[in-house]
């Protein structure tokens, strides 16, 4: 009876560690951190197409998003979390871990110099979105899976 007592103890302490870990997947916050670069990029499209008029605040919010994941991103790739979850992290991730580092950290420094002489009119804004663009197929191209 006390044994039993224990074991469903066990369980129930199981079952939660369970549903916490469930709610921070590594793989759901970093295509998280992903959906809201993708967000901040089309922010500044808008901006550099012409399709809204530049917006300082809306530019800096932008800028802040890319420079905080830029530096963040990487914490995501835990070992054990490979692949599920719709994962389209590349192996080659683990197997260069200090280059995939350091393709996150310019994305955060590109984005960080562009904060410090914030992109003043939708030219600016345009020339930002190039330098910064090429750094995300820099890494896509090796480190995340063509689904
Ligand atoms: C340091 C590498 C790296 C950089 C830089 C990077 N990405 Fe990514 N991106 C990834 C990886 C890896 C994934 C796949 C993550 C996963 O599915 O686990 C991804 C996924 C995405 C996704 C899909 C998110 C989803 O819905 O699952 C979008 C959108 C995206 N990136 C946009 C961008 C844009 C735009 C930039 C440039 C401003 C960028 N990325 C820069 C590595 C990077």
């Amino acid at each position: 009876m006390k044994l039993k007592l224990v074991l469903s103890a066990a369980t129930a302490i199981c079952l939660g560690v369970t549903a916490a870990i469930a709610a921070g997947e590594p793989q759901v916050v970093r295509q998280d951190e992903m959906k809201k670069v993708g967000g901040a990029m089309g922010a500044l499209g808008g901006i550099a197409k012409g399709e809204k008029p530049y917006d300082a605040e809306a530019v800096k919010a932008a800028l802040t998003t890319l420079a905080e994941v830029g530096k963040t991103f990487p914490d995501h790739f835990p070992a054990g979390s490979e692949t599920g979850m719709d994962s389209e992290a590349a192996p080659a991730i683990w197997q260069n871990m200090d280059d995939f580092k350091a393709k996150s950290a310019k994305l955060a420094s590109i984005a960080e110099a562009q904060l410090a002489a914030l992109p003043a009119d939708q030219a600016g804004v345009g020339a930002a979105m190039q330098a910064l663009g090429a750094t995300c197929g820099d890494c896509h191209q090796t480190y995340r899976l063509k689904k």
